[in-house]
This record gives structure tokens, sequence and C-alpha cells, in this order.
């Protein structure tokens, strides 16, 4: 076991972010206050993206007052499967993945049944903030229920990963895809208990992965080995990314993608507080290709530029798979993980 000192002079070695430094060099400058509202509500992100064009999982329906709550059994009757989710939830919370029915009943990602009035108390709930930023009170989104790239059938367990990928001035700098698995009942958030596996920059094939404390190399439900699957559609993700930024106006910002097997990339949601965890999935830190960026950004123009010289120089150095390092083990087993949103 290494000592603190030793890991904490590891970590700044390796470029390793903490909270007060992303806060102070990235988020608070780089983040002007009038776009946070954009991003904190997922049914403004969601009117943001479709006049962009930005393909987004199709909205169902949106609660907005209790009075409404009768009336949403009717609403989704039309529907086989749909996701309720809080417009300003984060980390998962208050989410419900509806796969199908039985009989009279919803059944969720995570394998319990919910009958009507369980719906409606949920959703109730999700208004008076339960599950919200800040705890005020809230709206409830009804929406498309994404069914996942088959690519990603043996290394997730009952629900859709997600990629996401970190963007500091329009320059995608890393990625992560987080896996669901039995623990996180159906969503892609570490906080749940999924896990997040590293990604080449420069490929699009994932590297080894975090989950709670460790590091694994195979999923912990399926047995399968995460390591070396080639995302689908990988160019298009990373340009995605790459256009987030003009979209929002946040200069520091995670952007959360999902893959539907018909639909094909579709913008979850986007994040001004990214989590750091993403760095102990790619054992390489934030800091050091912030630096990187920041020093290019006055000769990247255009949207192909900053994606050309992501791939570049922020392709994973090393073999993909394989035993994980010292460094990356002593980050997580000592170093704070901030999770974020
Ligand atoms: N429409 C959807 N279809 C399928 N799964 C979804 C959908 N929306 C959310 N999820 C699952 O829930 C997770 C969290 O959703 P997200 O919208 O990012 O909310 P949060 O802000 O709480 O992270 C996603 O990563 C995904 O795994
Ligand atoms: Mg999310």
């Amino acid at each position: 076991m290494m000592n603190w000192f030793r890991t904490s002079a590891l970590l700044r070695a390796k470029g390793v972010m903490g909270i007060n430094r992303r806060n102070a060099e990235y988020t608070l400058p780089h983040n002007p206050r009038n776009c946070y509202p954009l991003v904190d509500d997922k049914i403004l992100t969601k009117q943001l993206a479709a006049k962009a064009g930005v393909a987004v999982p199709e909205l169902y329906g949106v609660i907005e007052i209790q009075q409404q709550v009768r009336a949403l059994p009717q609403l989704l009757a039309k529907f086989r499967d749909f996701v309720v989710k809080p417009a300003r939830g984060s980390q998962g919370d208050g989410i419900i993945v509806v796969t199908g029915r039985s009989r009279t009943l919803y059944r969720a990602a995570d394998g319990s049944l919910l009958d009507d009035h369980e719906m409606c108390f949920h959703v109730s709930n999700i208004l008076s903030g339960v599950y919200s930023l800040g705890g005020q009170t809230d709206k409830a989104l009804i929406e498309y229920r994404v069914n996942f790239d088959p690519v990603f059938e043996a290394i997730t367990y009952r629900g859709v990963p997600d990629v996401r990928i970190i963007v500091f001035r329009g320059v995608p700098v890393m990625a992560m895809v987080r896996l669901p698995t039995r623990l996180s009942g159906g969503k892609a958030n570490l906080h749940q208990g999924a896990i997040g596996t590293g990604v080449d920059m420069a490929t699009g094939r994932t590297l080894t992965a975090v989950w709670r404390t460790e590091i694994v190399s195979e999923h912990p439900d399926t047995g399968n080995p995460v390591s070396g699957v080639q995302i689908p559609h990988w160019d298009t993700l990373i340009e995605l990314a790459a256009r987030s930024y003009e979209l929002t106006g946040l200069g520091y910002q995670g952007i959360d993608i999902v893959l539907d097997r018909d639909k094909g990339p579709l913008i979850l949601e986007l994040n001004a507080r990214p989590g750091l965890a993403i760095q102990i999935a790619n054992q390489a830190g934030l800091g050091t290709r912030l630096e990187i960026a920041e020093r290019e950004l006055p000769r990247l123009r255009t949207v192909a530029d900053r994606v050309a010289f992501a791939r570049e120089r922020f392709a994973h150095a090393g073999p993909s798979t394989g035993p994980a390092s010292d460094e990356a083990r002593a980050v997580v087993q000592q170093a704070p993980i901030v999770l974020g949103e």
C-alpha cells in the first residue's frame, strides 16, 4: 500500500485534477452563470438541441403541476415503454426506466413492478423537488426509452450505457463509457453503481474500467471483458462533443450521448459540473490535457480542427488492456473520488 504523500505526489505528476481546481480554474471562469439553466433543466436542454438540429430522445410529455398527475395513467397508456425523470435531477436520482408491462403493472429496468398509484406517487414526488438540484419544485419528463446498440449487449446489465465526453471550449479532452450494472438499476450513473470505462480518444475503443473503488477489466454481472470494445459512430460522437460548446456557451462541460439501436447517437444531457472519476477510468489526468488544450486553443478555429487535435493529442498511449498500473490503483484507493454530475 502506498502512503498518502506518495499517492498525492503521483496524482499531481499525472495531472489528476481535484474538485477545487476544477471549480476555481474551469467551471467558475469558463461557465457563465446565465448558461447554467440551459443544462440544469432537461426540458430546456432538449429544446436547445432540437433547435440546433441535434437528435435527442423524443419527449412524450411533461407533468408540471400536481393537478396533472391524475391524468398520468392516461398519458402513459399510449406507450409500452418509456422513461420518467425529473427535469432538474442529477446522478440518476428519480429516474425510472420502464421497459414494458406485466398486466396492469409497469416493469422497471431494475426488475421492480409498479402500479398506477405508485407511478403517480413517484411523479408527485418529482414535482415536489425530492430529486431536484437544490430541492426546488420541479417538472417530470416522460420520454422515449432508448434501446441500446447491440455492441453493448455483452457488457451492460439491463440499461443503456452512455458515453460521457468532457469538452473544454469546444475541444473534447477525455471520454468514458458508463455501463449499467445490476446495482445501478438500468442507469449509467457511477453514483448508482454503474462502471466507467476509459476511451481512447483517437479510436473510440474502450480501456480499463473503474467500479466503486476498484479497477476492473470485466463487467461485474456479465463477466465479459470491458476493454477493447469499439464504440460505434465514434466520429459522430466526438464531433457532437466539439459542437456542444456553441450549443450551450459553457466552456467546461460534460456531454452525455447514448447510442440507440435504430436512431443512432442521441444527446441525453449536458452537465455544467461534470465529475472527476473519468480520470480514473482513463488512468490519465484532466489537468494535463486541459493545459495542452488551452495552449493550442488560438490555433483551433473550426470544429474539424478541434476534433483532429483531440484525436491526435489525447490518443491513449500504451496497451489498452492489461493490469492496472500502481498509480491507478493508488488513485482509486486513496484519492477522494469526486463523482459529480
Ligand atoms: N430515455 C432513456 N432511455 C433509456 N435510458 C435512459 C434514458 N434516460 C436516462 N436513461 C438512463 O439513466 C441515466 C441517467 O440519465 P440522465 O438523463 O443523464 O439523468 P441524470 O442527470 O440523472 O444523470 C442514463 O445514463 C441512462 O443510463
Ligand atoms: Mg447523466
